[in-house]
């Protein structure tokens, strides 16, 4: 059996490392033929007769670490099994998506505000927007692009004038306004779920940051959280189509936990110095048992 284990051809770091390492692992634990696949090394074209043809040999499995979604469903259209599936990639690749597929759930999450489209050539003249989102918010207002990791495209704003800074410098890109949750500030739990069941979770604390991502300096340690908290990681998971999630919790006034995202392929170096399970093991495991 062959398994490919796909990674970006155009971002490479120390966290994308460390995962392929496991995975390779794992795979030859297994007797699984492991191919560590960089997105620009592989072609898929449609073919004259509308069909996707791969061009070399064909996988069993995809192990999808990237977020070319138009890969993964060209994959797909193979008849090739890939997990995370590219629709379930998709949504969780934007916040924007993410926070909308959710709701209707009841699962529970910070206010969130989806910024309204504006077309590349157009602009805002007036505030009927922002005077709206002033209604809806109190400040500080956490602005997030939808598209971003690390803390490094989510932002604070703590009156009118950096929010409208914000909103001008955003208005021709996909983003998010959200309460911020001052129970969990610079705090989060982070919860691995796999086949739908809650296999890990550490908490992070930044003393420095209202951000707790460990790129910005949170400390990332296990703490035994509520239930709750796991059982809400599952549910996202669930309607999310997730076979593999790291689910994003904050903690809210009442120790509850408030969805602040999901990824699809969270990385998990941080999880493994802190928690004793062999993430990638446990995830080839569940997908052998679905082939
Ligand atoms: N609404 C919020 N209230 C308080 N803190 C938040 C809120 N949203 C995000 N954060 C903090 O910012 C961090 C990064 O936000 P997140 O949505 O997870 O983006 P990223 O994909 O960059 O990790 C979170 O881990 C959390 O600590
Ligand atoms: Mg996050």
């Amino acid at each position: 059996m062959l398994g490919w284990f796909v990674t970006s051809g155009y971002f490479q770091n120390e966290s994308v490392l460390y995962v392929k390492d496991c995975f390779k692992k794992a795979f030859a634990k297994h007797g699984v033929e492991f191919c560590h696949v960089r997105s620009n090394e592989k072609i898929c074209f449609i073919g004259q007769d509308g069909n996707v043809v791969l061009q070399g040999q064909k996988p069993d499995f995809v192990v999808f670490w990237d977020k070319d979604v138009l890969f993964a469903t060209m994959l797909e259209k193979i008849g090739i099994k890939v997990f995370n599936n590219s629709r379930a990639i998709e949504i969780c690749d934007d916040k924007a998506k993410t926070a909308v597929f959710l709701a209707g759930n009841g699962i529970a999450m910070p206010k969130t505000v989806v910024a309204p489209l504006v077309f590349a050539n157009r602009d805002e003249t007036d505030d009927t927007f922002i005077n709206n989102l002033l209604q809806t918010l109190d400040f500080p207002v956490v602005v997030k692009e939808s598209s971003g990791s690390f803390g490094w495209q989510v932002y604070l704003a703590k009156d009118e004038n950096e929010l409208k800074t914000l909103r001008k410098k955003l208005l021709h890109t996909s983003h998010v306004y959200q309460q911020f949750v001052s129970s969990s500030k610079g705090k989060d739990v982070r919860v691995i779920v796999v086949g739908g069941k809650a296999i890990a979770s550490m908490t992070r604390q930044n003393d420095n940051d209202f951000r707790a991502n460990v790129e910005l300096g949170g400390v990332a340690k296990y703490e035994p959280v509520d239930d709750e908290f796991l059982s809400v990681a599952q549910k996202c998971a669930q309607v999310l189509g997730l076979d593999y999630a790291g689910v994003d919790l904050l903690v809210g006034p009442n120790g509850e936990p408030l969805v602040c995202e999901v990824n699809s392929n969270a990385y998990f170096k941080g999880m493994q110095s802190c928690f004793d399970v062999d993430v990638a093991d446990v995830y080839l495991q569940y997908i052998l048992k679905k082939l």
